[in-house]
């Protein structure tokens, strides 16, 4: 029950994706649909990462080694979100990677304050 739940609010973000391409308002307006700055939604709430990961560049890094399961602060930390770590690689094959890291980044740690 969980996973279809999962699994259409992926496919709902997907559609947005495709609705939404002209108004790209910020690098992270979409990543609202699954994470909130100070609780957790769907992923970790973005307070979260950003204690986990200090810094833009440290977290900007990780996109660009590829976002290995293994290197992922979070998710070594709550095996929850762990469990749910193939919706984050979906995401990041979608709305991050080959994008600008640094800058999707530092809108990510620019949202917690
Ligand atoms: C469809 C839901 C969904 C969307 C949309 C989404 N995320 Fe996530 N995100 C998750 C889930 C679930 C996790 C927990 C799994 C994990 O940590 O890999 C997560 C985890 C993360 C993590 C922590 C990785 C770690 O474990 O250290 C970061 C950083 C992150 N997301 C950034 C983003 C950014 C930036 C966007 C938008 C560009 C975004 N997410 C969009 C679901 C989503």
């Amino acid at each position: 029950m969980k996973k279809t739940l999962m699994i259409a609010a992926a496919a709902a973000v997907m559609m947005t994706g495709i609705a939404a391409t002209e108004a790209v308002a910020s690098p992270i307006s979409k990543c609202k649909a699954c994470h909130n700055a100070t609780k957790d939604k769907v992923g970790p709430a973005f307070a979260k990462v950003v204690k986990a990961y200090g810094t833009p560049e440290a977290l900007a890094a990780l996109w660009d080694s590829g976002f290995a399961v293994a290197d992922r602060k979070v998710a070594a930390e709550y095996p929850k979100f762990k469990k749910k770590a193939k919706i984050m690689t979906g995401q990041y094959k979608h709305l991050i990677k080959g994008k600008d890291h640094l800058a999707i980044a530092k809108a990510l740690f620019a949202s917690v304050k």
